[in-house]
């Protein structure tokens, strides 16, 4: 045995010290191909000491900085500071926006960072929080807040299974998903992007979610750290905002009683990366809090992979950049979404360790924590992606499984006689604002970080979904205004389909989330030429309809369906029954 193990290894072994010779002969360091890091069958703990053994301050500090793509201006500065992780924000594509430049982008930066002394691979995260929503083509699969509705952690598994294979075949491997925010106040502008309100709800999804991505290769991350749904309205430190990048006022109790568990859950699920939300407790931003990030977080629920910061999250901690960001490494930040400047963080770092503000030990944890989730994620020992996986990219197999997450979100409101409607009726009028539009389907984060209003995404609209089920006899009469002429036979049916247009983060919060006077206006008209209306409301939470839905037939709670608005029709014409139920309170 040892034989054919000798026999096998001679020639690879020659080989490669040729190859690593000639590859290396340009470097001070040559770091030897049968490296202990460099082997997939010694356990991860093995690898990480080995690795972090071989590097250098400058390497380690490298690994701490998460930057925005668009700051590396010259792709060598992956290699020469050691950049461990970069990241696409809301909208941060490729110039021109398809699967196939995506996969070549991060394939380039990838390139860079092989390029390095040691070719320790970069973590490439974006927010594919619906899919994977950024990329022209993607499956768009509702939000949050509509998978809360379905409560079927199954389908939710199966979502984040496909939203990885969505994402590894553009090379990416990291995934700033899911939320696990358990919202109270939905003015919140990011409602949508939570399960519920229910604590036991969101972890059960999330671990699904999370189980399905894992299953693929690509990390998740928990975010954000911690009671982030329960922030204060009018507390915002955001001029622009209201509740998002506020303050939570609850006490220690509730907070462990409702927001702590999702985070506990999702360890326990093997979740490698937790986002400190941009959120302030006790007058203290919870990047720079001791006690929730190390005491609470590592030492008490035992997490072992890393702490990553939030956009600019820590410079949020002092207006002093150097304090902030000592501050937060300090008290338990591993990685900082910096998100541009890593030069001068890079020479921040640099200056704290050697004044010892930060210890070699804090820098050493941190970079074994990021190591430590690379080497589990399988970064170290994956092959490159080849284009042919680009083809899984809003497949019809997805589209099939985003079209069931759709039908089994919807909720219904109200009914009185109306439902489900007949395909063979001879006249159905639809109309509204959400109609025929992908963009207010899908909600923001898509495309861009606040969404794209109009048909900009391949997919299904609601009135497509419409037509598709209804019988060849069937008239359907369509405005998006809802100005239709005057006529002396109501139709059998209207159908308006209504809502909210695309926001995302605090630009959606709202004292008052209701219908515009416009989508009243439409309903009303509508209403004058039916025999019967059916209200189908698309918007990422509960708007107050209360003045007007006792005049109303049915109302249908359709939250951001995403790209299949079929998945609408199967329930309004009767193919499935509703099986949705609110993922929060809606006031009625
Ligand atoms: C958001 C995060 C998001 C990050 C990267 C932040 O502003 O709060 O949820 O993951 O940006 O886009
Ligand atoms: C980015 C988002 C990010 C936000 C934070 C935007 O420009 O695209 O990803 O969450 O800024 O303010």
């Amino acid at each position: 045995m040892n034989i054919i193990l000798l026999r096998r290894g001679i020639l690879p072994v020659a080989f490669i010290i040729v190859i690593t010779g000639l590859f290396f002969s340009m470097r001070h360091i040559a770091i030897p191909f049968h490296a202990l890091y460099r082997d997939a069958s010694l356990t991860i703990d093995v690898r990480v000491e080995d690795l972090l053994s071989r590097m250098t301050t400058n390497e380690k500090i490298g690994q701490l900085a998460l930057v925005e793509k668009n700051s590396i201006t010259d792709t060598s500065d992956i290699s020469s500071y050691g950049i461990g992780a970069l990241l696409s924000g809301g909208g941060g594509n490729p110039i021109q926006n398809t699967p196939k430049t995506w996969l070549a982008m991060v394939n380039d930066f990838q390139h860079a960072a092989q390029n390095s002394r040691l070719s320790i691979p970069l973590l490439y995260g974006v927010d594919a929080i619906h899919g994977h929503s950024n990329v022209l083509g993607a499956t768009i699969f509702p939000h949050a807040l509509g998978l809360g509705a379905t409560k079927d952690t199954d389908l939710v598994r199966r979502i984040g299974e496909i939203t990885a294979q969505e994402i590894s075949a553009t090379g990416v491997n990291w995934n700033f998903s899911p939320t696990v925010d358990v919202v109270d106040d939905t003015r919140w502008g990011r409602t949508y992007e939570t399960f519920s309100s229910n604590p036991i709800i969101v972890s059960e999804l999330s671990v699904a979610y999370l189980t399905g991505l894992q299953s693929e290769f690509v990390m998740g991350t928990a975010k954000h750290y911690l009671g982030t749904g329960a922030m204060a309205w009018g507390s915002s430190t955001n001029p622009d905002f209201k509740i998002d990048q506020g303050a939570t006022l609850l006490d220690e109790t509730t907070m462990r009683a409702t927001h702590l568990p999702p985070f506990a859950a999702a360890i326990d699920a093997g979740v490698n990366s937790i986002m400190v939300g941009h959120i302030s407790w006790n007058g203290v931003e919870l990047s720079a809090n001791h006690y929730l990030l190390t005491d609470v977080l590592k030492n008490e629920l035992g997490f072992d992979g890393f702490v990553v910061s939030d956009w600019n999250g820590v410079d949020e901690i002092s207006s002093d950049k150097y304090l902030a960001m000592v501050t937060a490494i300090n008290a338990g930040v591993d990685m900082i979404m910096l998100p541009f400047d890593y030069k001068t963080f890079t020479t921040h770092m640099k200056r704290a360790l050697d004044s010892g503000a930060i210890s070699r030990e804090r820098l050493d944890d941190a970079t074994r924590r990021i190591l430590r989730a690379k080497f589990s994620t399988g970064l170290f020992d994956t092959e490159p992606v080849e284009d042919e996986e680009l083809l899984t990219i809003g497949s019809p197999k997805h589209r099939t499984v985003a079209r069931e997450a759709v039908r089994k979100s919807m909720v219904l409101l109200k009914d009185v006689n109306t439902l489900p409607l007949n395909k063979n009726f001879s006249h159905i009028v639809v109309a509204g604002s959400s109609a025929n539009n992908l963009g207010r389907q899908s909600g923001g984060w898509t495309i861009e970080w606040q969404g794209v209003d109009g048909n900009w995404i391949p997919g299904t609209t609601i009135l497509d979904g419409i037509k598709n089920a209804v019988s060849e006899n069937t008239k359907i009469e369509y405005s998006d205004t809802g100005f239709f002429s005057a006529r002396n036979e109501r139709a059998d049916i209207g159908i308006v389909i209504v809502g909210e247009a695309p926001y995302a983060e605090g630009a959606g919060d709202n004292e008052h989330p209701e219908l515009s006077t416009e989508d009243l206006q439409i309903i009303k008209n509508v209403k004058a030429i039916s025999k019967k209306t059916v209200i189908i409301i698309v918007s990422g939470r509960p708007l107050d309809i209360r003045p007007y839905v006792d005049s109303w037939d049915a109302v249908i709670a359709a939250w951001l369906p995403g790209s299949e608005g079929n998945g609408i029709a199967d329930v309004l014409f009767g193919d499935y029954l509703f099986t949705g139920t609110l993922p929060v309170n809606w006031p009625l």
